[in-house]
């Protein structure tokens, strides 16, 4: 199969290489730290419920940094006029994209009508992406699963995909397993249901005007490579977290950009000033430094570097002396070997 380019009514920011929405962890601190590393990839937000974007703090759920961008802001709901509402919010806030999850199976967002569920629902969905449409000018895409239990055929899979499509959506980004709604945690929906390209490349197969990103399991740049001869995309999640500095090859290999990238050290050092920013307005190293531990991932000092900012962290008087003291220990460390790639 060779890839055939998607027709895209609004086009927006290149999705060959996405760090997939994951809550609690691509927060916007998370994502100035990675966007560090590459200044290409698409990087996505924690879901927001559209309830707390309407009712809730606005400077906290839609608030970033332009540093960040490109940004995509994913949402989490199933009303059409509340989803209109806040994809028109997300465009203001200056959002790249704002999309639509799909494809989460917790029991808490089931009960709202959030989520995986709703795949059971693709009228709805499309009523949702067709008021979101309306409401802004950004790009609405939406992230889902290939089924769900109870719903899990090739066929009722294209269908959801040929209505939501109908409704003027032109960019899925697939999960490829399914998700079992009732019995498994959400941590088990990420494992246990298989995972099966074949299913996304089929659907790309059958639906070539649409973008299609393949979502789930990947972990090497190679892999995910090999995907894109005919798929549109790769969004990375748990692997892009752990080991960020995978990264560093994402602009030169998937988007041509031959720009010098940042070494570990050089990270660490962008990182300090936003770092002693986030201090003065009374935040907390930790919130910053969380979001780092996997940089040194594979290299002698790893577990040095991860434990100091895990647990001494908390023990110390001066966070920002423990961290130029590690800062130093590193850059001891990795001499010469800390080159990107
Ligand atoms: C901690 C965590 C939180 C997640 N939160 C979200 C979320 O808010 N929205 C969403 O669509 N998917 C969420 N996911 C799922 C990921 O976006 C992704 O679909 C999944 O992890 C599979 O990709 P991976 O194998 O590359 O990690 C989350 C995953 C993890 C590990």
């Amino acid at each position: 199969m060779s890839l055939q380019p998607p027709t895209l009514h609004r086009p927006g920011p290149s999705r060959r290489f996405c760090v997939a929405p994951m809550m609690d962890w691509t927060d916007r601190h998370c994502r100035f730290f990675l966007r560090l590393i590459s200044r290409q990839a698409l990087l996505y937000s924690e879901m927001v419920t559209t309830g707390a974007v309407i009712h809730g703090d606005r400077t906290r759920f839609l608030g970033h940094s332009p540093q960040e961008q490109p940004l995509a802001l994913q949402l989490g709901g199933s009303n059409p006029a509340e989803l209109a509402t806040c994809a028109a919010l997300a465009e203001q806030a200056g959002y790249a994209e704002v999309n639509l999850n799909v494809g989460c199976p917790s029991d808490r967002v089931q009960n709202n009508m959030i989520g995986a569920c709703l795949m059971g629902h693709p009228a709805l969905v499309a009523d949702c992406v067709k008021a979101m449409l309306e409401a802004c000018s950004i790009p609405v895409t939406v992230k889902h699963r290939i089924g769900i239990n109870g719903r899990d055929s090739y066929d009722e899979l294209c269908d959801f995909v040929g209505q939501v499509h109908e409704a003027g959506c032109d960019t899925f980004i697939v999960h490829a397993r399914i998700a079992i709604l009732e019995g498994l945690s959400p941590k088990e929906n990420r494992e246990i249901p298989p995972l099966r390209y074949e299913v996304v490349r089929q659907l790309k197969a059958d639906f070539p005007q649409l973008e299609i990103i393949l979502n789930g399991g990947l972990a090497s740049l190679d892999q995910m490579q090999a995907q894109l001869d005919c798929l549109d995309g790769v969004m990375v999640g748990r692997e892009a977290y752990h080991n960020p500095y995978l990264l560093a090859e994402v602009d030169r290999r998937f988007y041509a950009d031959e720009q010098p990238v940042r070494s570990r050290i050089e990270v660490l050092e962008a990182l300090r000033p936003y770092i002693v920013a986030h201090l003065e307005q009374g935040g907390l190293m930790n919130h910053v430094t969380r979001h780092i531990l996997g940089l040194f991932q594979g290299l002698p000092g790893a577990r040095h570097f991860r434990r100091q900012l895990s647990s001494e962290i908390h023990r110390c008087e001066d966070p920002l002396a423990l961290y130029d003291e590690l800062l130093s220990d590193m850059t001891r460390r990795m001499q010469p070997r800390d080159c990107p790639v």
